[in-house]
């Protein structure tokens, strides 16, 4: 059955439905709009333009839905480059409002990171900037508009950039599943009401229209046999995502583009929360003709099925899964002296007092920071998507080791990213966190406490925030400063 919007719209939480079976993956319009100057050994040079535009991401049947838009499609081009060669982005602005281009996960010099105020100026209506950098490390990072972040964002203003390996693991198949969270209205269009104070003080704006690679996703087609390096990005601005592939044994082999040691996650489920990536190896061990689904089950009740595997009736590709390596080789990562290490506490701090969803709210007392403020880091709140001026809250001496224990004080998840480093994640709640995982961002639970070190070898003011983005523009961030 096929679900209108109108008619998805009257179940409490509503995914719509498509009905077309994309073959072979999904085809990305992305790709078409890549403007590549050059690419090759010489690296990358794109033109990216970010403007209005209209899309069909629910299907052909219904309106196309106003976006904001790279180059004319949500998410922007999927952009592909090889480790240590030079990208080049000429970044247009065609918007009627100001914008920014954020290069998330990169470590990447700061006056190329993109903060409007602090690392460079805003780019105007009808304005350019041209961002330049070389990526040190292989993996799936990505690239979001980081200036009216919430709305940009929430509009469209995202895309994958991946940096492929110099000798990329043997796999059948290599695909991107760029995935966004819309609020569609009965008529497809982008519901109104960004910046919405209930919504800020809990979990963000989480929509009902769950896109990947910017359509409505039913089933994505699969060979027997094959092994796919999957790579997800979340790059919706609140909805976290617990992915449970039906059938199949998921092998994580990096996240936030960091290769980690190849293991299964903990009852086989993807914890995804927004800006992380996640690098899974998929041995389709699935039967020939059969389609296995593959389920979001993060908020209770509501879950829902994303897309399916659909396998074709070929017989198996090969009789046992294929006898490769599973582990990426290691990126050019300084490792933490722990021993030396200077230790930062970042208390999160505010919003609703209980996580008792819109039931709780009544009752509920909320920080009273005022101006819009609901969010603090050590009783500070910075607002917005980058400023200038403002004092940093940590400093770090260029080149020490740093810990950064981060408690979460709140009933709410945050997803905290730290930009320009990558950072080991040492351990949770006291207990150490196996497989050598680092990462950008770490996704810290209600009153849990993380911990986290990385060394401070790249000079500048980076921002350190939630990637929740309501919570970030409501003051979950601050700035760490490397002299
Ligand atoms: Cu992807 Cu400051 O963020
Ligand atoms: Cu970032
Ligand atoms: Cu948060």
């Amino acid at each position: 059955m096929q679900l209108t919007p109108a008619a998805a719209l009257r179940r409490r939480h509503f995914l719509l439905v498509g009905a077309a079976c994309v073959a072979g993956g999904f085809t990305t319009h992305a790709n078409a709009a890549v403007a590549n100057i050059a690419t090759g050994a010489e690296g990358l040079a794109v033109r990216l333009r970010s403007a209005p535009a209209r899309v069909h991401m629910v299907g052909d049947a219904e309106p196309a839905t106003a976006v904001w838009a790279y180059n004319g499609v949500a998410p922007g081009p999927a952009l592909r480059l090889r480790q240590g060669t030079p990208f080049r982005a000429a970044v247009e602005n065609g918007l009627s409002e100001a914008t920014t281009v954020h290069w998330h996960g990169i470590r990447l010099p700061n006056s190329m990171d993109g903060i409007p105020g602090l690392t460079q100026p805003t780019i105007p209506p009808g304005g350019r900037f041209d961002y330049a950098f070389i990526p040190p490390d292989a993996g799936t990072f990505w690239y979001h508009s980081h200036d009216d972040s919430l709305v940009q964002m929430g509009r469209g203003l995202a895309g994958a950039l991946i940096v492929e390996e110099a000798e990329p693991p043997a796999v059948d198949r290599d695909l991107l599943w760029t995935i966004q969270d819309w609020r569609l209205e009965p008529d497809a269009q982008i519901a109104p009401g960004f910046h919405n104070p209930m919504e800020a003080a809990m979990n963000g704006r989480v929509g009902n229209t769950v896109t990947i690679n910017g359509l409505l996703p039913t089933a994505v087609s699969v060979r027997a046999g094959e092994r796919v390096r999957l790579r997800l990005l979340n790059a919706t601005i609140a909805r976290i995502m617990d992915l449970r592939f039906e059938g199949h044994r998921p092998v994580i082999v990096a996240l936030d583009g960091q290769p980690c040691d190849p293991h299964e996650p903990a009852d086989g489920r993807m914890l995804l929360a927004p800006a992380m990536r996640a690098d899974i190896m998929l041995d389709m061990q699935g039967e020939p003709g059969r389609s296995y689904r593959v389920m979001d089950e993060f908020y209770d009740g509501l879950s829902y099925s994303l897309v399916s595997l659909s396998y074709d009736a070929a017989p198996a590709l090969r009789p046992h899964p294929l006898d490769a390596g599973l582990r990426l080789p290691p990126n050019p990562l300084p490792r933490p002296d722990l021993a030396r290490a200077v230790v930062q506490e970042v208390r999160i701090q505010g919003g609703m007092m209980g996580a008792g969803g819109l039931g709780g709210m009544m009752g509920a007392s909320m920080m009273g920071m005022g101006g819009g403020a609901n969010w603090a880091i050590n009783g500070q709140s910075m607002t917005g998507d980058g400023t200038a001026g403002m004092p940093p809250l940590l400093r770090i001496d260029r080149g020490r080791s740093c810990i950064l224990n981060l408690h979460n004080e709140t009933a709410w998840w945050h997803p905290m990213h730290l930009h320009g480093h990558s950072f080991h994640v040492l351990s949770r709640n006291g207990q150490p966190v196996p497989h050598d995982v680092w990462g950008d961002t770490v996704l810290v639970r209600p009153r849990e406490q993380v911990r986290v070190a990385f060394v401070a070898d790249n000079p500048g003011d980076w921002m350190l925030h939630c990637h929740v983005m309501e919570h970030q523009v409501g003051g979950l961030m601050t700035v760490l400063h490397v002299a």
